[in-house]
């Protein structure tokens, strides 16, 4: 707990102290230092500093597995360092508990969402500090009332009392943030919130960041969209391998500095588009309807040798289409061929022998079995090429898995350690590792960067440009706009749950692809 009882600094007037909210930003609001942390043989952090002032946006950086979300679960309360110290507005405190810190003025937006499928949006906006009516009873109206204003203000228009579960993982990710922003909290740290939003909802945000700090709050913004980060931050600190390496104050935020930085390096050029795409087959999708938008029919050609980003707001219908093609939904009509021949596919494994793989959007639901070891993970989609004389054999699994720890860069100490333990970058690697392994016709990739470092997200670039190269064919569902321009041959645009237009060549920009994605219809575009 506190090292000083009394009222928490968040409502405290500070009378004795530097550092009050809002002035005197000459006082550091938070000082951490030597912070240290070791999970097992695993070194996360070796004596880290970190600091903040009032009316601070500060990008906290590195490469996947740096240290950054341990750093801040420190602070969040969420782990517990082995050594260091944590000094808020002048006074050294010990946080032992996410209690304690929220009762310090600390709000978290976590990297994994923390929230709750079977509540509904305000249930979980109040989660822990639920309002009573006179009668003891959760007071839902007025949860409901009071969550409206923060939920129009981060852009989620939706009623507050819509289950969780009928939520994208943009709109949950904006409950999120939501939650914190109603906290009032002094210090805010966001483990990139924008993840899963697309342009739109991202500047919305930076907007809302940008406010805080107006008003005095104190930003921690870990992000691996740099850009983004450079819009927001007056300053970034850099983690590499627990430790820092520098700090970047204003004009030094430069794309090159970050990333050299980081990584230590100069990051190879990234691989080139191609230009001519080959009509050698493909997956051809007609008059596909999902139950999401049941009005829309989507006709679709994904080429052997290209990359086709698929571009769209939150919501657009984007996931549910990849959903349908690998039939984890069932697709309401429509008809699928692979260069020519019909498909059957009614089940996942009929889209898996049909070379189809999915690399799904929600790593942690969907892609990863978080208790099973990264061996495993990794090997999941292949297991028959693993079986010696009727039984799975280790020794290939062992040998397989190496390999693609080596191929994707995978940082982990042992193939045997569980996935969970992973930084999430690393964790997202896993999942593709699993893919590739099944050596597809077609690789469709739900937001395939998301959370990945520049160095990981370049391999990943790489790895998607080879196997278009050899002939694969390649749906890249991305809501990073720098990633949707500089990665596909082609781009198709989402609109509604209908698809409003593909741009190809010299087409493909951040205007036209807005337009395209907010329903402006675009004019002598090929569909
Ligand atoms: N609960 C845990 N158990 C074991 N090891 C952990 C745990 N949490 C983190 N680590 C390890 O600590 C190191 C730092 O991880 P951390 O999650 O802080 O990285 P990060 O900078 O947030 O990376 P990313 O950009 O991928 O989110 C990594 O090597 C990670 O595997
Ligand atoms: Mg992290």
């Amino acid at each position: 707990m506190l090292m000083r009882s009394g009222p928490s600094l968040r409502n405290s007037a500070d009378s004795d102290g530097g550092g009050s909210f809002g002035n005197r930003t000459m006082t550091k609001l938070l000082e951490m230092s030597g912070i240290a942390k070791r999970f097992g043989g695993v070194f996360a952090l070796h004596g880290t500093d970190f600091s903040l002032s009032a009316g601070e946006v500060v990008g906290l950086i590195g490469e996947n597995g740096a240290g950054k979300s341990t750093m801040m679960k420190i602070l969040g309360g969420v782990h517990q360092a082995d050594a260091g110290t944590i000094t808020l507005a002048g006074k050294q405190v010990s946080i032992t508990s996410v209690a304690d810190a929220t009762a310090l003025g600390i709000g978290f937006v976590h990297q994994e969402l923390s929230v709750f499928e079977n509540l509904d949006i305000a249930g979980n906006v109040f989660l822990g500090r639920e309002p009573r009516t006179a009668f003891g009873l959760m007071d839902r109206a007025r949860m409901r009332r009071e969550s409206a204003p923060i939920l129009k203000r981060v852009g989620l228009e939706l009623d507050p009392s819509t289950p969780l579960v009928r939520l994208s993982l943009a709109q949950r990710q904006l409950v999120e943030i939501a939650k914190v922003l109603s906290l009032n909290a002094r210090i805010i740290i966001m483990d990139e919130p924008t993840s899963s939003l697309t342009l739109s909802e991202s500047e919305r945000l930076l907007a809302i960041i940008a406010d805080l700090a107006q008003q005095g709050h104190a930003v921690v913004y870990i992000s691996h969209r740099l850009k983004e980060l450079m819009a927001c931050c007056s300053r970034a600190t850099v983690l590499r391998d627990g430790r820092n390496v520098g700090d970047l104050v204003g004009a030094e935020l430069t794309h090159h500095n970050l990333v050299r930085l980081m990584v230590g390096r100069d990051l190879p050029p990234a691989p080139a588009r191609a230009t001519i795409v080959a009509n050698r087959g493909g997956l051809s999708l007609r008059g596909v309807r999902t139950s999401a938008w049941p009005e829309h029919a989507i006709d679709l050609d994904i080429k052997r040798g290209e990359i086709l980003g698929l571009a769209g707001l939150v919501g657009a219908g984007r996931s549910e289409l990849a959903r349908a093609v690998f039939a984890i939904d069932r697709a309401l009509a429509g008809t699928l061929t692979l260069d020519g021949k019909p498909l059957r596919i009614n089940a996942p494994p009929d889209a898996i022998r049909a070379g189809i793989a999915l690399v799904p959007e929600d790593r942690k639901l969907a892609g990863l079995v978080l208790d099973m070891s990264v061996r495993e993970n990794a090997t999941l989609a292949t297991l028959p090429h693993h079986v010696r004389g009727g039984l799975i054999s280790r020794q290939s699994e062992r040998a397989a898995t190496t390999k693609a720890i080596n191929d994707l860069g995978i940082r982990t100490a042992s193939g045997e350690l569980s996935a969970s333990s992973l930084s999430g970058g690393n964790q997202q690697k896993i999942v593709l590792a699993k893919w590739l392994a099944t050596k597809p016709q077609v690789m469709i990739l739900d937001e395939p960067t998301r959370g990945v470092d520049v160095g990981a997200k370049q391999e990943i670039y790489t790895i998607m440009r080879a196997l278009a190269a050899n002939g694969t064919a390649v749906l890249m569902i991305s809501s990073d706009m720098e990633e949707v321009i500089g990665q596909s041959d082609r781009v198709a645009v989402m609109h509604e749950g209908a698809l409003a237009g593909i741009l190809s060549g010299t087409d493909i920009n951040e205007e036209a692809v807005m337009r395209l994605a907010v329903g402006q219809v675009a004019e002598g575009l090929a569909t």
